[in-house]
């Protein structure tokens, strides 16, 4: 395929090496989204004309595509919300705050991303609960021994990310998933670094709620996905009440709520991302998920290959099979590297990533990443690494 001809951005004078942050949209995504907002502008679930019929009709298509894309049961398990920290929220909040109690035990781990941080922090400290973490190997990976040994009989929930945003490690998900419920825990999948790149089978891996962004597949921003069992979602509260979710409300203060899914989408949601997000899973689905899992391990593999063979180079995770690269170079600041490769338009990510917890484990604050999509080149990496090699010309060119 020519991605070039796909992607505006990437006729950029652009190297894009931050795909967990972000990726790139495909023509075909954005011409949905203009579409909508040229040619058939309406609300959903709303009208009884003509061009709002349109609407729902193709706002609840992408529902029908997201239910196969990850293979879920039901259409009613697919729940559109404004992104991944979003999902996790109303699923802290308005599932597990009826279900967590005093003492009760919440496992998460250090390279877990602040979304799948914080909604359990608040819910810990309210309910008196507690947060415990799965403890990382030497390679920063969670072996399902390791969960294992990380739970007590009062384990009630495991939260953890399919794929790390910082070391890129793939966790297994499924082993947890059977462990955990063969002693009543619940498991809550984050799945915004993984869905984008690797098949998904919520029926497979047997999660209880997975949540995802649009954003970080090709598709717009603030829309994403909570997937949740169908009898585990009738119970989830919804967190936002107002249109469109309530069948009738009366003046003694009596709420009627709807049917899932749309009891949990209150008030006019972002139709125009929904659609984007309908043509990026076209999209992936054309350019096939597992040739994107293949050329994304072949660039990973390049790209290790080659910094592995620079002696000032540090890579915070050779082991790990997903794109997501960390790295140091001996002696220079992440973002001064990032900004040095700026010059050059490269475009990498330096920081904590938003895993602030991540540097007991990894010993380091701060690292640059390349995180990889399919549409990334092993030309684009050699341009990468010829910037790398030369540390004197790094300091020159910081000062
Ligand atoms: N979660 C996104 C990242 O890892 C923003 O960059």
């Amino acid at each position: 395929m020519d991605f070039k001809r796909d992607f505006p951005m990437l006729n950029k004078d652009l190297i894009y090496f931050d795909n967990g942050a972000t990726t790139f949209k495909p023509k075909c995504v954005i011409d949905a989204v203009t579409d909508y907002y040229t040619n058939y502008t309406a609300n959903a679930h709303r009208g009884d004309y003509n061009i709002s019929l349109k609407v729902d009709m193709a706002y609840e298509d992408v529902r029908d595509k997201v239910k196969e894309f990850i293979n879920a049961k039901h259409r009613e398990e697919i729940i559109f919300t404004s992104g991944a920290t979003d999902s996790l929220n109303m699923i802290a909040t308005g599932f597990f705050e009826n279900i967590i109690e005093s003492e009760d035990e919440i496992l998460i781990s250090d390279s877990e991303h602040a979304s799948n941080v914080l909604p359990w922090f608040r819910l810990a400290n309210k309910k008196g609960a507690v947060i415990r973490y799965v403890p990382l190997d030497s390679t920063f990976y969670i072996t399902i021994d390791n969960v294992i040994k990380a739970v007590t009989p009062r384990t009630k929930l495991i939260a953890l990310a399919a794929v790390t945003n910082v070391v890129g490690d793939v966790r297994p998900i499924k082993e947890i998933c059977e462990f955990a419920h063969k002693n009543n825990i619940f498991v809550v999948v984050d799945g915004a670094q993984s869905v984008p790149h690797k098949k998904t089978d919520v029926q497979d891996m047997d999660a209880d709620f997975l949540v995802f962004s649009a954003h970080k597949m090709c598709g717009p921003t603030g829309v994403g996905v909570l997937y949740g069992k169908k009898e585990l979602l009738e119970n989830l509260e919804p967190i936002n009440l107002g249109g469109g979710m309530n069948e009738s409300f009366d003046n003694e203060k009596q709420i009627y709520l709807k049917e899932l899914p749309t009891r949990l989408e209150a008030g006019t949601p972002n139709i125009a991302g929904v659609i984007g997000l309908g043509a990026a899973i076209d999209y992936l689905n054309k350019v096939g998920m597992d040739n994107i899992t293949i050329k994304e391990a072949q660039l990973k593999h390049y790209l290790i290959e080659k910094l592995t063979k620079i002696s000032h180079v540090d890579i915070i995770n050779p082991e790990c099979d997903s794109g997501i690269v960390a790295f140091n170079i001996d002696g220079i600041f992440p973002q001064d590297v990032a900004v040095y490769l700026d010059k050059y338009n490269i475009c990498v990510r330096a920081g904590n990533h938003c895993a602030k917890i991540l540097k007991k484990a990894i010993g380091v604050k701060n690292t640059v990443r390349v995180s990889l999509y399919f549409y990334n080149t092993f030309d684009e990496i050699d341009a990468l690494v010829e910037l790398l090699k030369d540390k004197e010309k790094i300091l020159k060119e910081m000062i």
